[in-house]
């Protein structure tokens, strides 16, 4: 059997990560990569330069997509990812800079290899979708 059907039902996945915490501790990852890294630069550059509040408004989100509480809805109120991101121009380029950072983040993070494989699979349909709105085409 695929060990990945597991996750993606109820909170399996905020539980395989480690709840808030786990969750917390990969958007840091997340975050410190992206600011130290030069191939990511272009996407760290469209963030504030502090990042606190980018990170809790994705930790929050990313418990919430992965079967966790609605943390985000309860703070920051109600979102839709597309929209949220329709102001900036991300291409192909961006989008996979975004998923190699988060790919990159998972891998130091000591995950199980199905897990992390699950979560880049899953990630990749929000990343593609806003590269739809951003660019205005389904291309
Ligand atoms: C496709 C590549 C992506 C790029 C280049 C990108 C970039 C960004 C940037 C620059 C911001 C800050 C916007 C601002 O402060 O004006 C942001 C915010 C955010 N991003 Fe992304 N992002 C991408 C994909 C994703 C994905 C796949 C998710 C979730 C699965 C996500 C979740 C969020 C959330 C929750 C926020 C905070 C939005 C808010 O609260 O208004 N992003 N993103």
């Amino acid at each position: 059997m695929n060990q990945k059907k597991k996750y993606g039902q109820g909170e399996t996945t905020y539980l395989a990560v480690g709840k808030e915490a786990g969750v917390r501790a990969l958007v840091e990852r997340f975050y410190a990569l992206m600011s130290s890294r030069p191939q990511y630069q272009t996407i760290r550059s469209w963030h504030p330069e502090d990042i606190s509040e980018s990170a809790d408004r994705l930790a929050l989100f990313l418990c919430s997509w992965m079967g966790g509480p609605l943390g985000y809805r309860a703070k920051y109120g109600s979102i839709n990812i597309m929209q949220a991101h329709k102001h900036l121009n991300v291409t192909d380029v961006e989008r996979d800079q975004w998923l190699s950072c988060m790919s990159e983040a998972l891998e130091q993070l000591n995950y199980s290899q199905d897990l992390v494989e699950y979560l880049l699979e899953q990630l990749r349909l929000p990343a593609e979708r806003i590269r739809q709105t951003c660019s205005g085409t389904s291309e």
